[in-house]
C-alpha cells in the first residue's frame, strides 16, 4: 500500500483523459468533492451528463467506507458550466499514501477545473455549533505530518480558502459561520486532550480530510472553497461518546438542506 511510483501529474493527466472519454466532456470548469453528508448535491447542481464508476478512471481506488460513493459525475449547470462531481474520496487513514489522497484534486485540475470545492463531515469544537450545521472553512492546520508537495516546493498558503469564494457563499446564506479546520490522520477520533490542543492552537473543526487536498489544489493553481458539515461535537465538547453511526445519521438528516446550499453556491461560482 505505498504511493504508486509513477509521476503523480502523469497519472492525473491520464485520469483526465479517461474522464473526457467516458463522459464525452472534454473540459470541466469546477470540481467538487462530496464528503459525508453532502451526497445529494450532485442531483441539484444541474443535469447529469454522465456517471462513471471511479474504478474505471486511472488511479482511483475503491470506496473504503459506507457513506462514500465511488463515482465521478459530469454535471451541467443551468448556465452551461461543466462541474466534475467527485464522490470517491481516498482518505489518508486508508494508508495508500498521500499521492492517492490528492489524486482526485490533481485530476480535477487536469480536466481544466479552476475552482476546487472541498466538503466533509467533521467534528465541531465550538459549543455554539449544533450537529447538522454547515460551516465555511476559513483556513486549516495540517496535523498529518505529511504533505502532497515533494522536494523543494515552497508554496504560499495565504488565503488558501479564498475570501472571494467565501463571500459568494455568504451571498447564498448570510448566516454561514466559519472556522479553522484541523486535519488529523485518524481513523480514531481525537481524545478530549487532542481536541483541547486543537482548540488551543486555533482550531474550530476536527476532521480526517481536506487539508492535504487543499494544499494540492493550491499547488495546481486552483481557487479553493471548503465546507464542513458539523456532524457532532468533538470529544470532550460532546457530552456523549462519538460513534460513526451518529456521524452518518447527522449527515443524512442535514443532507437535503446543505446539498441545496452547496448547489446554489456552485451555481453562482461556475
Ligand atoms: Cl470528532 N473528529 C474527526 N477527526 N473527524 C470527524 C469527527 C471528529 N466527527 C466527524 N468526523
Amino acid at each position: 500500500p505505498l504511493d504508486p511510483p509513477a509521476d503523480p501529474f502523469d497519472v492525473a493527466s491520464r485520469a483526465a483523459d479517461d474522464i473526457a472519454r467516458l463522459t464525452g466532456v472534454a473540459r470541466h470548469d469546477l470540481a467538487v468533492t462530496l464528503g459525508s453528508g453532502w451526497g445529494k448535491a450532485a442531483d441539484l447542481i444541474g443535469e447529469t451528463v454522465a456517471t462513471v464508476p471511479a474504478t474505471e478512471v486511472t488511479g482511483f481506488s475503491r470506496p473504503a467506507l459506507e457513506g462514500h460513493v465511488g463515482t465521478l459525475r459530469s454535471v451541467r449547470t443551468a448556465a452551461g458550466a461543466h462541474v466534475l462531481v467527485i464522490g470517491a474520496r481516498t482518505h489518508y487513514y486508508e494508508g495508500h499514501g498521500v499521492r492517492r489522497v490528492v489524486h482526485s484534486v490533481r485530476t480535477a485540475a487536469a480536466t481544466g477545473a479552476k475552482t476546487m470545492v472541498l466538503t466533509n463531515g467533521a467534528g465541531g469544537i465550538r459549543e455554539s455549533w449544533a450537529p447538522g450545521q454547515p460551516v465555511l472553512i476559513s483556513d486549516h492546520i495540517n496535523l498529518t505530518a505529511d504533505t502532497p508537495l515533494e522536494g523543494a516546493t515552497f508554496i504560499d498558503m495565504t488565503d488558501l480558502y479564498a475570501q472571494r469564494l467565501r463571500d459568494i457563499a455568504r451571498e447564498v446564506d448570510a448566516s454561514l459561520d466559519e472556522g479553522v479546520y484541523c486535519q488529523f490522520r485518524g481513523p480514531q477520533y481525537e481524545t478530549p486532550a487532542e481536541v483541547r490542543m486543537a482548540k488551543a492552537i486555533g482550531g474550530d473543526i476536527v476532521g480526517m480530510s481536506t487539508a492535504l487536498e487543499a494544499i494540492a489544489a493550491r499547488q495546481a493553481g486552483m481557487e479553493v472553497l471548503g465546507f464542513s458539515l458539523i456532524t457532532n461535537l468533538a470529544a470532550g465538547i460532546s457530552p456523549t461518546p462519538l460513534s460513526h453511526a451518529e456521524v452518518i445519521e447527522a449527515g443524512q438528516a442535514a443532507e437535503a438542506r446543505i446539498s441545496r446550499l452547496l448547489a446554489d453556491v456552485i451555481g453562482r461560482i461556475a
